[in-house]
């Protein structure tokens, strides 16, 4: 199907939600469930290894699978080891990314974010840091880029000894000069929650060159077996028939990021000149396409209510602030498209 003969219709409407399954793939996913079906080895198995196998070759890192984004994230802090230690976290994210860090006995310092990409600020960062001396730092790919700072925080954070986790839950398919989210810092989380750029349904993925750190995801996540159970995880397997559903999206990942930027150069930037701009080499995965201005039938914003704001914490964050009140996401689905 060529993007002429997509959406959107004439008149502009919308593109409607769903879920970013391509019908061409329905008949390998069913063989794949099958063959699962009948394999007596539900958990842990091939379609596993596959899925890790792929993800791993995107991102240019080793990959683990897990139930979902929260039990990636809380294996690699338990990795890190942050309990009485202090994370920095952006306030402008899902409150996963700052409740991760807390479950994981931290205590988190917010850093306010840049108004041009939503993204955590290179500047703010590194004052809370001189300030607060963190272990480790969350940053979030917010929307499907990668955070513009990403470099200058990568910098700063390994001259200074400080863990960096990217939250890579929106940024499937971002690259920025051929890196891709999750292969800056010293990991990245992914999440397949249905509304992402590319879903399993349920899901999460951890990718990082550290061997140490895999390797401890791998038993963090099946209650710390190979470390004779001194790892204390609990259970944060993927299921055979997810991890089906991941090869087989894995697969069209770049078909579906290639859909949405060819979607948003022909049919979105011409009308949204007050947007977050993507510089040079970048690649968005497009999770969400945002604007500075109201539009009509938005799907509303990225997030409603920043994180400092939702605890009632004290800290001025005046980007973040500003971010809420003057953001929209304008709609970027990729179409449901018939075998
Ligand atoms: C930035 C961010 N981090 C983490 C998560 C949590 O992901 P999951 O639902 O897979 O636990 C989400 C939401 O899905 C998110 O938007």
């Amino acid at each position: 199907m060529s993007l002429a003969d997509s959406r959107p219709h004439p008149d502009l409407t919308p593109l409607p939600f769903s879920v970013a399954f391509d019908g061409r793939d329905e008949e390998d996913l069913l063989n794949r469930w099958k063959k699962v079906l009948h394999s007596n080895r539900w958990s842990d198995g091939d379609q596993t290894r596959e899925f890790e196998q792929l993800w791993g070759d995107v991102c240019g890192r080793d990959a683990i699978a897990f139930d979902n984004w929260s039990g990636g994230a809380l294996a690699a802090l338990d990795f890190i080891g942050v309990a009485d230690e202090t994370v920095l976290c952006p306030s402008n994210t899902f409150l996963a990314t700052p409740r991760s860090a807390q479950k994981s006995g931290a205590s988190v310092v917010y850093y306010d974010c840049n108004r041009t990409d939503l993204c955590g600020s290179a500047e703010d960062f590194i004052a809370k840091a001189e300030r607060h001396r963190p272990k480790a730092a969350w940053i979030v790919h917010v929307g499907g880029h990668i955070a513009f700072d990403i470099d200058i925080i990568t910098r700063y954070c390994r001259e200074n000894g400080i863990w960096l986790l990217e939250d890579c839950a929106h940024a499937h398919g971002a690259e920025w000069n051929g890196r891709h989210a999750g292969s800056f810092g010293d990991l990245g989380v992914y999440s397949f929650y249905p509304t992402k750029t590319l879903s399993t349904g349920e899901g999460g993925m951890v990718v990082s060159a550290n061997e140490d750190l895999i390797k401890h995801a791998r038993s963090f996540r099946d209650y710390g077996r190979g470390s004779r159970y001194r790892i204390q995880g609990m259970n944060h397997r993927m299921h055979e028939f997810t991890a089906a559903l991941g090869v087989v999206q894995t697969r069209r990942l770049a078909d579906i990021v290639a859909w949405k930027n060819a979607y948003a150069r022909e049919h979105l930037d011409p009308r949204f000149p007050n947007r977050v701009h993507m510089p040079d080499g970048m690649t968005s995965g497009y999770y969400k396409y945002i604007v500075f201005d109201p539009i009509e039938r938005s799907t509303g914003k990225v997030y409603q209510e920043p994180c400092h704001r939702i605890f009632e914490t004290n800290d001025e964050l005046p980007n973040t602030d500003w971010i809420a009140a003057n953001h929209w996401c304008v709609p970027i689905y990729y179409p449901e498209i018939q075998p």
